[in-house]
């Protein structure tokens, strides 16, 4: 018998592993700066090939270390997307830099680079080092935050090349991409800078956390002080030599992390299978369309996001959703019409039209691990109803 109490929008994949390493923990005196963390960092570097990891108390937190550590200042401008989670930009805004956005790609729903390309090319001068400036604005485009959006990996190759041809680091948000591959090569591997997010609706979990990744010694030593309130690296406890910060992960989140990364290959293969079956489930219904992937992708999922046709009210569907046991959100707002963006900059609708009608259209349904086959069938059945009820089809 199908449980129709409610199918939530997402669940933590959790065992007795996890209670169990979790309760270890709780049976030492070490509940932070223990051995744990650099348990969890040393098999995070193992997977991303061997770039320094750097666990920290969320993706958020991580951002704004790697925003800081590529040198964004005071009116700096920094390239990244409007359809994102709010904290890709708000890192920008903790530094007094400035959000340079651009329209997405409408299949990939990641920043569109020929938009980025053709702004390079003829709104921007050198300096005399060769950085480029915005001749509008008089500006230094210091950095681009790249956001792997709901795990489909961005179209790296010309984002790589506009980084070398203009000096522009590359900071990849890779919150929701653990594990994606771009051309077979892991999301998170490409940027001066990396960032993973494992809030309970990710692919994995710590609770909250999040861990940086580089391959620079130099910003990984960078990162690591400014993690744990800018301690110098000689070994004084209470040495400070730059402005640092409390975003040290716990070790109770970091013996989650390490738990759950063990499973992390069996957690995508089961996602993979989830989003298999609600795209075939859905390629029979009419007004939905299923979420895109670049054949040179490999989709890690975080979520499972639908488009509607333009005239289907979203609203009516996810309320009679709501109705039926199911959640749903629409992902996401644009960034530039949440409103102190708007009063901040001045944006206005209109100004990105590609991120404005996805956004309009985008619903995430249910999507986690352990999500069983019937209760994807029940979801696009009702689904399904609900659009033929606003009589759209
Ligand atoms: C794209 C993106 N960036 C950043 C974050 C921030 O991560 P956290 O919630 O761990 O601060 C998230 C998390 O939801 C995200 O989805």
């Amino acid at each position: 018998m199908l449980d129709k109490t409610r199918v939530p929008l997402s669940r933590p994949y959790l065992g007795k592993e996890e209670i169990e390493a979790v309760a270890e923990v709780l049976r030492t005196p070490f509940l932070s700066l223990g051995p744990r963390f650099r348990e969890f960092e040393a098999m995070f570097s193992e997977y991303m090939g061997g770039r320094q990891a750097i666990a920290v108390s969320s993706g958020t937190a991580g951002l704004h270390l790697a925003v800081r550590a590529v040198g964004v200042r005071e009116g700096d401008l920094v390239i990244t997307t409007p359809f994102s989670f709010i904290s890709s930009s708000n890192v920008i805004l903790y530094e007094r830099g400035v959000p340079l956005f651009f329209d997405i790609d409408d299949k990939t729903l990641n920043l569109d680079p020929g938009r980025v390309w053709d702004y390079l090319r003829k709104k921007t001068r050198r300096d005399k080092e060769g950085k480029p400036i915005d001749i509008e604005r008089g500006k230094r485009v210091a950095a681009m935050i790249l956001v792997h959006i709901f795990g489909h990996p961005v179209d790296m190759d010309p984002f790589l090349e506009m980084s070398r041809e203009y000096d522009i680091p590359i900071v990849e948000d890779a919150c929701e991409a653990l594990g994606a591959l771009y051309k077979g090569k892991k999301a998170g591997t490409f940027g001066e800078i990396s960032v993973f997010a494992f809030y309970p609706n990710k692919q994995i979990t710590t609770g909250e956390g999040g861990m940086v990744t580089t391959r620079e010694d130099r910003q990984a030593e960078l990162i690591r002080s400014m993690r744990n309130q800018g301690r110098g690296d000689n070994g004084k406890w209470l040495n400070h030599v730059r402005l640092g910060y409390n975003y040290r992960m716990d070790e109770l989140s970091a013996a989650l992390g390490i738990a759950q990364m063990k499973k992390l290959d069996a957690i995508l293969k089961k996602r993979d299978e989830i989003a298999k079956l609600y795209t075939e489930l859905l390629s029979e219904v009419e007004g939905v369309e299923a979420p895109f992937v670049a054949p040179w992708a490999r989709m890690s999922w975080f979520v499972y996001v639908v488009k509607l046709k333009e005239r289907i009210d979203r609203e009516m569907i996810m309320k009679r959703l709501e109705e039926a046991g199911i959640d749903s959100r629409p992902y996401f707002p644009p960034i530039h019409l949440q409103p102190f963006y708007r009063e901040l900059f001045g944006f206005r609708e209109g100004d990105f039209p590609v991120t404005e009608s996805v956004s309009r259209r985008t619903v995430a349904l249910p999507f986690y691990t352990g999500l069983e086959p019937e209760k994807i069938q029940y979801v696009v059945e009702e689904l399904e109803k609900a659009i033929k009820k606003e009589g759209s089809f």
